[in-house]
């Protein structure tokens, strides 16, 4: 059986990592090796991009100790800021201890717009097409048929009138459309292109832009945990003492801030799009669409506000919540192109798109639970430090052992600066 829990993991030679993953969730190493590896060949990224002449490569880590839904998962991050991935698998371990992350998606629906212009009379228009739903959806479920087979296709039509725009009144007709285990941007705009002309035929209207909505508040995924207070306390590293009340009310305190203030909220929200964006990637979704999705979804109320919760659950240990719109796909495009993604998929065991989801926010809840720990109390830096100075040393020009050298260093020092890197190095060389 899989475990995400693999002590030591971090202090392996990188060399022996794959191997303990590979033990770990029960594959052979071979099958995950293209983690290891820049998956994407040229000849593929070729295919992929117009003028392309080449690849970009990002470190690829293992989130570690999450337990989503009962299921142990190890989760393969893509990030370039150090501290994400040893974050969300810290906090990963202290949710393990409160039973693990718990995570609902809604059926995998995404919105197609319409936008119909000169139309003579919106709310005929908009009667008529009511008139013919039915019928409309049955047309726009013979455009995929495959996905119709799957179980997917057209569920609703909504009919929007914008009564007031810099160019007047118009109409914006929705197609709600499930898009099973795919990302769906395909699907959806295909639909509405292909719908597009019987509107214009039944309003009497002009179609002018098909295409869907990042804003997809109709394929949403939720992530629960509860942490258990004495998982709370700990002593920082100048031997100052938190006790687990006083992390929680912290951490509830941090929150409320990022809940009444866009300032904080976008930086609080960025947090939890550090480990949203990482899991995205590493799958070869469309990471942009995602940070669209939720950052317009977090504006939804007419205010910029937190996309997490954080209170005390009836036992009085610290219950967070996340929930935001996640289309993300298992099929199709990069994430069967890209040998990484492929590798990444197969490493978390995921069947569906929306347990690919369920396990994305359940990192974004973390990440944040992460951020907010640090922030509430011994404050961001310090965790940063050790992997930052690392960073800096190596632009400073240190390598192999010179690296954790001038590092440690520095950081004995409290002083991370490239000018005290430079100056280490040459003492030490
Ligand atoms: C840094 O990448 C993310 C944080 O700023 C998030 C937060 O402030 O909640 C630490």
């Amino acid at each position: 059986m899989t475990t995400s829990r693999i002590a030591g993991f971090y202090n392996l030679p990188l060399g022996q990592r794959l191997e303990k993953l590979a033990e770990a969730s029960g594959f052979i190493t071979e099958e995950l090796i293209a983690l290891q590896t820049s998956g994407l060949t040229l000849d593929q990224a070729d295919h992929m991009v117009e003028n392309a002449i080449g690849t970009f490569a990002l470190p690829l880590g293992i989130g570690l100790n999450f337990i989503v839904n009962g299921r142990e998962v190890l989760i393969p991050m893509t990030i370039e800021e150090p501290s994400v991935i040893a974050g969300a698998s810290f906090m990963a371990k202290l949710v393990r201890a409160g039973g693990g992350f718990t995570t609902t998606t809604t059926e995998p629906e995404m919105i197609g717009q319409i936008q119909v212009l000169d139309i003579q009379d919106l709310f005929s228009a908009s009667m008529k097409l009511m008139e013919q739903k039915e019928q409309l959806l049955a047309e726009a479920n013979t455009i995929d048929p495959l996905l119709t087979k799957l179980g997917g296709g057209a569920r609703d039509l909504e009919i929007r009138i914008i009564e007031d725009s810099p160019i007047g009144p118009f109409l914006v007709i929705h197609l709600i459309y499930d898009v099973r285990d795919a990302m769906g941007a395909n699907s959806v705009n295909t639909a509405c292109e292909k719908l597009a002309p019987r509107l214009e035929q039944i309003t009497g209207g002009r179609a002018h832009l098909r295409i869907l909505s990042n804003l997809a508040d109709r394929r949403l995924s939720k992530a629960q945990c509860s942490v258990p207070l004495n998982e709370l306390a700990f002593t920082d590293a100048d031997g100052r003492v938190f006790t687990g009340d006083q992390v929680r009310d912290g951490i509830i305190e941090a929150w409320a801030f990022a809940a009444v203030d866009p300032y904080r909220a976008a930086t609080h929200n960025k947090g939890i799009m550090n480990g949203v964006d990482a899991v995205v990637i590493a799958t070869g979704n469309d990471w942009r669409a995602i940070e669209a999705g939720a950052h317009a979804y977090a504006a939804r109320d007419g205010r910029y506000t937190s996309l997490s919760t954080w209170g005390k659950d009836k036992d009085g240990n610290l219950a967070g919540e996340v929930e935001m719109p996640m289309a993300v796909g298992i099929i199709g495009g990069a994430t069967k192109v890209n040998p990484t993604a492929k590798a990444a998929l197969k490493l978390m065991g995921v069947k569906t798109a929306s347990e690919l989801a369920g396990i994305i926010v359940s990192v974004g809840l973390a990440q944040n639970l992460a951020a907010l720990r640090a922030l509430a109390t011994e404050g961001i830096q310090r965790g940063h430090m050790s992997l930052h100075a690392r960073q800096v040393a190596i632009t400073a020009g240190a390598a192999g052992v010179l690296i954790e050298k001038v590092a440690a260093q520095m950081i004995a020092e409290k002083t991370v600066r490239i000018d005290r890197a430079e100056q280490l190095l040459k003492s030490f060389q």
